[in-house]
């Protein structure tokens, strides 16, 4: 990854580049909603964007992770699921992504997190510590790409929900 790149918390004048950064990132791609964009608008009104990190490079928005609650059992424990992460398409395989994912890990580590979910491809995800879980894959998720990856030394007891936003325009 290049110098000056800087990773932080999201801001205002950020949302209109996030939704840009995103769409084109997940523009033709097989496995993309054509959403992605709007679920991250949906969890920030509904105050269940957990957080959401930017990389910035001379103050031009280069790259976006978001991260969500997840629910489990009785819904009390904090559980978080990863995604959409986006890099901007010409800036693709630089370590931007990685860079997002794993300062991403580790705020929601100080967080208290007991661990992470999300759907994706396991060949990416798997260099992060995620593993395929599909005792644990929601209902509605395909369970070949529903990975888990622990924080903590408990284990989720049953399946997980994402949040509403990821399906729903609410
Ligand atoms: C996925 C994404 C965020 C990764 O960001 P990035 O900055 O390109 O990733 P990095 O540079 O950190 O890592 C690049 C590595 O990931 C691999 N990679 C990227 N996307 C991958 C995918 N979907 N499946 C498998 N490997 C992938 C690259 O081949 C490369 O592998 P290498 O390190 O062995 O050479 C970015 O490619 C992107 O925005 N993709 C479109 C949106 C998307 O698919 N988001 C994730 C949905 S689950």
């Amino acid at each position: 990854m290049r110098e000056n790149i800087e990773i932080r918390k999201e801001v205002e004048a950020d949302h209109a580049s996030i939704r840009t950064l995103t769409e084109a990132a997940f523009e033709g791609r097989p496995y993309a909603d054509g959403d992605e964009q709007d679920v991250i608008d949906r969890l920030r009104r509904n105050n269940t964007l957990t957080l959401s990190l930017v990389a910035t490079q001379e103050q031009v928005v280069i790259g976006q992770i978001t991260f969500s609650p997840a629910i489990v059992g009785d819904a009390s424990s904090p559980w978080f699921a990863l995604g959409p992460v986006s890099v901007l398409p010409s800036r693709q395989g630089e370590g931007i992504g990685s860079a997002l994912i794993e300062t991403g890990l580790a705020s929601i580590t100080n967080m208290g997190a007991l661990g992470c979910i999300l759907t994706g491809d396991p060949n990416y995800y798997r260099r992060f510590g995620f593993r395929l879980s599909p005792g644990n894959s929601p209902e509605n998720e395909p369970e070949e790409y529903f990975q888990l990856k622990l924080l903590g030394d408990q284990r989720p007891m049953g399946k997980f929900v994402f949040d509403r936003a990821f399906y729903e325009d609410v």
